[in-house]
């Protein structure tokens, strides 16, 4: 092999919002794989805010990435080399890998992915982690009924827009909210939420009051201002999916906001976190989304940048509400 590897690795841990300072580009070897494993050239690299977590040294359910390894991410690639009975030269699969061309794994962490399917990228998002999240989070934390009344923020991300989508198939009415007007016009006109709000602009709590009766299921991918704005409006028995806390995950304090937990006595609610790694069946989720969206009774996009070498700025990219749908980095094609 006379390439080399160009591979993304963590320089510092980022102080608030993370900087390319913090990350270092370098070119090594390409890798070998040996017994059991095999050599895998990305295709495609998921950036996800869950990553600024792994460059936080702080206890989590996961072990943070230590400073001068390289960096991981959810990718889908192709088989190059296989030491491993299960996968051959060719075979498309996806798995926990490196911010590189070339990664080398155990054959046996790795998903294979059908590119007859669906495009491989979806491996990343609506038929990835991000939809298993929507998934298993909505129909199994927030126990919707047709009828409810479904937020959900950060709606036009990956999981938001699934989940939006899963509420209004399951006969729910959905408030989506989001950054910008792009978003919740995509929201309303191509994904069938029946309203959204723009919170750059409109004050959460006064367009709650007017659009809806109380808020059944929460699904909150964002946490902050704009939750203490939607528990204003819980419903008695309301439903708190806590998916993510965007809005927190680059302050070096938490802010101490309005204590809004006198509302749970008041309404009966239940608030419960969620963690998509719990979940085994994903395989159940995916069947069924891949059946939605194959009658498109669900959409996805794909918000795609181009290039291992701007990985950095995709990533940066989540925190300023950049994407509309899945970001991903696009690295060669197939
Ligand atoms: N618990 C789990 O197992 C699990 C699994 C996957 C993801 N998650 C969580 O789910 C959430 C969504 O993840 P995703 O992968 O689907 O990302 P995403 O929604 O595709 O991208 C992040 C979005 O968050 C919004 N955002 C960023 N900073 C914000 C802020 N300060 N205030 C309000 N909104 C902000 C931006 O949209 P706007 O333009 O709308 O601001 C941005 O586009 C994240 O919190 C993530 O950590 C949890």
């Amino acid at each position: 092999m006379t390439e080399t590897n160009r591979r993304w690795y963590l320089a510092a841990r980022p102080t608030g919002e993370p900087t390319r300072e913090d990350f270092e580009f370098r070119e090594d070897d390409v890798p070998e794989p040996g017994p059991g494993e095999v050599l895998v050239r990305t295709l495609f690299m998921s950036v996800d805010p869950y990553m600024r977590g792994r460059m936080r040294d702080a206890e989590s359910y996961a072990e943070p990435w230590a400073v001068g390894d390289p960096m991981r991410a959810g990718i889908v690639g192709e088989v190059i080399a296989s030491e491993y009975d299960g996968l051959g030269e060719g075979d498309v699969v996806n798995g926990e890998l490196e911010w590189a061309d070339y990664s080398v794994a155990p054959g046996s962490t790795l998903r294979q992915v059908d590119p007859e399917l669906a495009p491989v990228s979806t491996a990343l998002g609506v038929l990835g982690m991000p939809g298993a999240t929507a998934y298993f989070g909505f129909t199994d934390v927030g126990e919707p009924a047709p009828g409810d009344t479904v937020v959900v923020n950060a709606a036009a991300g990956a999981v938001g827009s699934v989940v939006g989508q899963l509420a209004r198939i399951g006969g729910c009415e959905v408030v989506g909210i989001a950054g910008s007007d792009a978003k919740t016009k995509w929201l309303v006109d191509e994904l069938g939420f029946d309203h959204a709000i723009n919170y750059d602009t409109e004050d959460v709590h006064a367009r709650l009051s007017e659009l809806v009766d109380g808020v059944d299921v929460y699904f909150d991918n964002v946490g902050g201002e704009i939750t203490d704005a939607v528990f204003r409006h819980l419903s008695v028995r309301a439903r708190v999916v806590v998916c993510g806390q965007i809005a927190l995950y680059n302050a070096t304090e938490i802010p101490v906001g309005p204590r809004k937990l006198t509302t749970l006595i008041q309404k009966r609610a239940k608030v419960e976190g969620v963690l998509v790694r719990d979940y085994t069946n994903w395989g159940e989720a995916f069947e069924r989304i891949a059946g939605w969206v194959a009658r498109d009774e669900l959409r996805y996009r794909e918000d795609v940048t181009e290039g291992l070498e701007n990985a950095p700025e995709a990533f940066f990219g989540l925190f300023e509400g950049e994407n509309i749908g899945k970001q991903l980095v696009k690295v060669r094609e197939r």
